[in-house]
């Protein structure tokens, strides 16, 4: 099912009141850069010099100042992946990290709307796990290949060929490709689910390459599906050497969703919070960042003393959250993300067990 078909399926069941006319309609704010509002930013403009220059921050800073104001009126927590830009990773979030740790937060988060600044598969695991709370993507149309590349009825048809095979999706799906699986995974606890299993045989769905690096790390056999994300599967071993060569001192650091020959030429590999830990701890003096731009900007904004290389691809779905959108969300209650009741029970449990898994 795609976000829209989703989106759809649940519009058409759901006759209860929409956000906006549950916590109503804001007006919009003068966006004009003042004096004061220059004061009351200074502090965020200093995290993100390097990346705003100074002549465009009188564009970013009123909508910086606007949302700040508005999410302590509205009571709204902003929930940012590492993928986001600078201007709202480091100057709107409260919350920000990789999808597990955005998983994890969004079951202890006290607000009662939460804004998720990522794609629609990370707002409907926090749907998932806050039915009772109001959750917002800025721009529902921010989805993800991964997520695209399946749906449930294919999921039911590879439990039909492998019957009683345990299904491990990755939590870039649909809230209807979850509903048909065992345990979901993300990144960083993917080979700590599968060892979780009883099972010698596992599908693991449907990132045809993180199912091949993490079955290198396993005795158990592993079974995919097609699905690459657009993003990582540009990267080639071939581009990496050619850094290498140039110069043997750097790190190269990739993310899992790389093909295998690509992760065989990366030091380090892991989420993208696995990555900036590595940074942050290992402190090297050069480093390449095998996945997307933004990521690189937000540590290279905290860490000092880095050389980051940043060989730049960015994600189309996760560049539609921006400032404007965001505004536009606290103050339109938009764009209400819902799991349709006939399938959210499934797919909670999915997400649930892999949340509350030990590691
Ligand atoms: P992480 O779980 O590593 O944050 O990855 C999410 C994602 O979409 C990477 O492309
Ligand atoms: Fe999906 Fe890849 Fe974008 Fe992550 S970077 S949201 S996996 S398309």
């Amino acid at each position: 099912m795609t976000i829209a078909q989703n989106q759809a399926a649940v519009g058409g069941l759901s006759a209860a009141k929409t956000a906006a006319e549950r916590f109503g309609i804001l007006e919009r704010p003068d966006l004009t850069f003042t004096p004061e509002i220059a004061r009351e930013t200074a502090h965020l403009y200093d995290r993100v010099k390097q990346f705003v220059p100074a002549f465009e921050w009188p564009v970013y800073a009123p909508y910086v100042h606007a949302i700040n104001r508005l999410k302590k009126e509205r009571g709204a927590v902003i929930l940012a992946h590492n993928y986001q830009t600078p201007d709202i990773f480091h100057c709107v979030a409260d919350i920000v990290g990789d999808s597990l740790q955005l998983a994890r937060d969004a079951t202890k988060v006290d607000a009662g709307i939460i804004i998720q600044c990522g794609v629609h598969f990370m707002a409907e695991t926090s749907k998932l796990l806050n039915p009772e709370k109001t959750v917002l993507i800025p721009d529902g149309k921010a989805g993800c290949s991964l997520s695209e590349s399946i749906t449930g009825a294919d999921v039911r048809l590879l439990k039909e060929r492998y019957p009683g095979v345990p299904v491990v999706t990755y939590v870039n799906t649909s809230a209807d490709v979850k509903a048909e699986t065992d345990i979901c995974c993300t990144s960083s606890n993917v080979l700590a689910v599968i060892e979780s299993l009883e099972s010698d045989t596992v599908l693991c769905i449907p990132d045809e390459y993180l199912a091949m690096n993490v079955a290198k790390q396993t005795k158990k056999k592993i079974l995919t599906w097609k699905g690459h994300c657009e993003v990582h599967e540009r990267f080639t071993a071939a581009e990496l050497l050619a850094y290498k060569e140039a110069d043997p001192s750097i790190e190269i650091i990739g993310h899992p969703e790389c093909h295998p020959d690509v992760i065989a030429v990366c030091d380090f590999a892991g989420s993208t919070s696995g990555m900036i830990n590595y940074v942050k701890d290992k402190r090297p003096a050069r480093v390449l960042l095998v996945t997307e731009c933004s990521m690189a900007s937000n540590i290279q904004a905290e860490v000092k003393g880095v050389d980051f290389i940043k060989p730049c691809n960015l994600c189309p779905h996760m560049k539609r959250i921006t400032l404007p959108k965001i505004l536009d969300s606290l103050l339109f209650m938009t764009e209400e993300v819902l799991v349709d009741p006939a399938i959210a029970g499934r797919a909670r449990l999915a997400v649930e067990r892999m949340v509350n898994l030990k590691q």
